[in-house]
């Protein structure tokens, strides 16, 4: 990923999508989340997303972790925050793991499990493929949080079927356009 990242800014052309999903995210932490005073997101990429998410919520302190130290470098240079290397591969291996951030009060798994786990986007597109490894990961990543967790994928199998996994986990859909689930935080 670093060499492809290297090679091409803006990789997956977040710009040409316009910002109609970071507004929808922004728009269901302010109506679901009370106070989020910090955000964290588990693929932070460039701090593209991230850094619209919290303009438009006026959250300034942020965290982030992603496979790639290109992207990370990338989000340094136009975020004020922490942003260091993770591979979420390991949560999913070992849900004991401990995210390299402190927790926010809203992380952000956003169009990034598609690439976690050994059949990735295949398991994330149907709920029964390794489902309680799945479900294993979706609760750290709850333990890994202040108040929610905000899962957003857009693809149409994964929304459903990261949706099936979500509700069973406890959480709900918020938004459906883009396929925006929230879970509360492991006490
Ligand atoms: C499609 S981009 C999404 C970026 C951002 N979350 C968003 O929604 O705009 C996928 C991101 O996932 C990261 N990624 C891929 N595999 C990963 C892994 N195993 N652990 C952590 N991040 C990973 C990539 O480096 C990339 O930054």
């Amino acid at each position: 990923m670093d060499r492809l990242f290297a090679a091409c800014p803006d990789f997956y052309h977040m710009k040409d999508y316009g910002d109609e999903r970071m507004a929808a995210i922004a728009a269901v932490i302010r109506s679901e989340v009370a106070d989020c005073r910090s955000l964290g997101d588990v693929s932070v990429y460039e701090g593209y997303a991230l850094g619209l998410v919290a303009r438009d919520l006026g959250c300034t302190d942020l965290v982030g972790c992603d496979l790639s130290t290109v992207a990370l470098e990338r989000a340094r240079s136009s975020l004020h925050g922490t942003f260091v290397p993770f591979d979420l591969n390991r949560l999913y291996d070992d849900p004991a793991v401990t995210l390299p951030i402190p927790r926010p009060d809203v992380l952000l798994v956003c169009e990034c499990l598609y690439y976690v786990g050994p059949v990735a986007n295949l398991a994330w597109s149907r709920p029964w493929i390794n489902r309680s490894r799945k479900l294993a990961f979706i609760g750290a990543l709850q333990r890994h949080a202040r108040k929610a967790v905000l899962i957003q994928h857009f693809g149409a199998r994964q929304k459903q079927a990261i949706g099936d996994l979500v509700t069973e986990a406890g959480g709900r859909q918020a938004e459906d356009r883009w396929g925006i689930w929230l879970l509360p935080a492991a006490s």
